[in-house]
């Protein structure tokens, strides 16, 4: 038995996981390679108030604002305010931020980059990437910690619960594993579990993300019995790299924020025309720009154009953005890039307290596969490393307090074995590659940046009939990671689609023609499922 359960190794799991008391015994699942999530790939960098022209008030104004009415002020104020205290763990534990000043130690010494929605420079970064920085050093140290044992490629097919177990009170005893290397299906028993599972962006056919982010925590925390909320603010990320070949590459934003601007083909900058901000403006207004000049000209990308900037200043900001539109032919510094927007964060996600403490007796959860508040209805860009760091603290701090006030016998109970007496393999796998490329295109199709009820209905009745192929598919046969992946893949687009269908307003990422306006009654109203109601809507 573990004392805590962490299933997911990004930047939320690690910080859990090395600021929990070295006495606990601690087991960290990874479904892939240790270091790979989103977190890796992160570009831009963390945003905090560490600039003395710059102020909390600003900075909690600035993601009230991104947030479009639906962001907890409490939850908003919370983070804002530990943003300093979390790089300074940062960089602590080793992660080599870019510095504007060598001789100035500590995170006054910072330099510092500027994002959408940020009024003043506050975002953190290692060069242009920043989340390889944060993972890999996190990565080194967990691995030197005796009390914590890293299991990579080890995917959590559900928790486990006692109703589950047929007992009265409702708690959370661990989690039931695939082995994907030797396809072995193993119980975790645990004292505490807590889900770190990333976002799930994977949902939609053109992502920014990495194959993982199949919202897994969230269906598993879903059919577990935890409320979600906000499912229906999916955010797409304005520049993406577009190329026939290009999977996946990301253009930070701070390439606008270094200067960069948005051009159609003819030349034309065209963000001033739909926001005072221009090519600052918060994501979702952007993304949407992006996408209403795409369809009115029937063009298949805009451009950002950065070739104003000196190579060398291309190369000190962005030496890996610019390698990687170098390897598909395009020399940032003489060519404009050609971009289309990509979905890229999952703002909704399972409910938690300020603890990241979930519905569920000794289930957590922390990172983008919550909902804690802090986004609202868009996340301004790099608060989510920011929340990562501080909901991992945080949980680690309740969860050592809980830990002291039980005993041993609290957490006892028999789990039964994985029962896989009733399934054969599969002589079908096709079904799960269609499938799986059939959530992704409708989702993209019918639930993307612009949306209407009917598109809305053509999906959910879609999706309704692909979940009934695929719990019959997945009773019948053993699991594998693809299936369970595309089982928790086809449950998170079910919850996005609800969600949308139940917003009948637009606000933030949601943007729907058949309710262009905003209601002003709905502000601070979240979309909350709640799977106790399950199907009532
Ligand atoms: P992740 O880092 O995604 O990690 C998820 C972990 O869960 C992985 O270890 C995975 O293996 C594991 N996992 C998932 N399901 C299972 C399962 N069933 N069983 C076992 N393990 C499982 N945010 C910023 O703030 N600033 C940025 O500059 C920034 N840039 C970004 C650039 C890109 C290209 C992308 C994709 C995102 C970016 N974001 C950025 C968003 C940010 O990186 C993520 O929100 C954040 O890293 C999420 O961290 P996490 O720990 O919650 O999850
Ligand atoms: C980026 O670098 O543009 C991504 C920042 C983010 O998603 O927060």
């Amino acid at each position: 038995m573990y004392d805590v359960l962490i299933i997911g190794s990004g930047a939320a799991g690690l910080t859990l996981a090395l600021s929990l008391p070295k006495h606990m015994k601690i087991a960290i699942l990874s479904k892939d390679a240790l270091t790979e999530g989103s977190t890796f790939y992160a570009q831009g960098g963390i945003s905090a108030v560490l600039d003395k022209a710059d102020s909390f008030e600003s900075h909690i104004e600035d993601t009230l604002d991104s947030g479009a009415g639906l962001c907890i002020e409490e939850v908003v104020r919370n983070v804002v305010e530990k943003g300093p205290e979390a790089i300074d763990w940062l960089i602590k534990a080793g992660v080599p931020f870019t510095r504007e000043d060598n001789d100035v130690e500590g995170i006054a010494g910072l330099h510092l980059t500027r994002e959408g929605g940020h009024s003043n420079r506050r975002v953190a970064h290692a060069a242009d990437a920043s989340g390889r920085a944060i993972e890999t050093t996190l990565v080194s140290k967990v691995k030197d910690q005796k009390n914590i044992v890293l299991f990579e490629y080890h995917i959590a097919i559900d928790l486990i619960t006692t109703r589950k177990l047929q007992q009265r009170n409702n708690r959370c005893v661990g989690a039931y594993v695939l082995n994907t290397e030797n396809e072995k299906i193993t119980t975790f028993q645990s004292k505490f579990t807590v889900l770190a599972t990333g976002g799930a962006s994977k949902v939609y056919l053109y992502t920014s993300n990495p194959d993982g982010a199949s919202g897994d925590g969230i269906a598993m925390g879903w059919r577990a019995g935890c409320r979600v909320a906000n499912m229906e603010f999916m955010q797409f990320h304005p520049t993406c790299l577009y190329h026939p070949h290009a999977k996946s590459n990301l253009i930070t934003e701070a390439v606008r924020g270094e200067g960069g601007r948005l051009m159609l083909p003819d030349g034309t900058y065209f963000m001033e025309k739909f926001d005072p901000r221009g090519d600052l403006a918060p994501r979702d207004i952007v993304a949407r720009s992006i996408d209403h000049e795409m369809k009115r000209l029937g063009i298949d990308s805009v451009f950002l154009d950065i070739t104003h900037k000196s190579e060398a200043f291309i190369m000190e900001h962005f030496p890996n953005v610019y390698a990687m539109c170098r390897k598909f032919g395009y020399d940032m510094s003489k060519d404009p890039i050609p971009v289309v927007p990509a979905a890229h964060y999952t703002c909704g996600g399972i409910m938690v307290d300020h603890s990241g403490h979930t519905d569920i007796d000794r289930l957590y959860a922390i990172g983008e596969t919550t909902f804690t508040g802090l986004h609202g209805a868009n996340r301004m860009a790099s608060n989510s490393l920011l929340e990562c760091v501080v909901y991992g603290q945080a949980a680690s701090k309740a969860i050592a307090e809980q830990f002291d006030l039980t005993k041993d016998s609290d957490h006892e109970v028999d789990i039964p074995d994985w029962d896989a007496s009733r399934v054969t393999d599969s002589d079908e796998r096709v079904v799960i590659n269609h499938n799986w490329d059939e959530v992704r295109r409708f989702m993209w199709d019918y639930v993307g940046i612009v949306r209407t009820s009917k598109r809305l209905q053509r999906a959910r009745n879609r999706i309704e009939m692909l979940l009934t192929e695929i719990d019959e598919y997945y009773s019948n046969f053993r699991v594998t990671g693809d299936l369970i992946e595309l089982r928790n893949l086809a449950e998170v687009a079910r919850l996005i689609i609800r969600s949308a269908q139940k917003r009948k307003e637009s606000r933030g990422l949601h943007y729907t023609l058949d309710y262009p306006d905003t209601d002003e009654r709905l502000a601070k109203v979240n979309s909350i499922l709640d799977p106790i109601r399950r199907g009532s809507d």
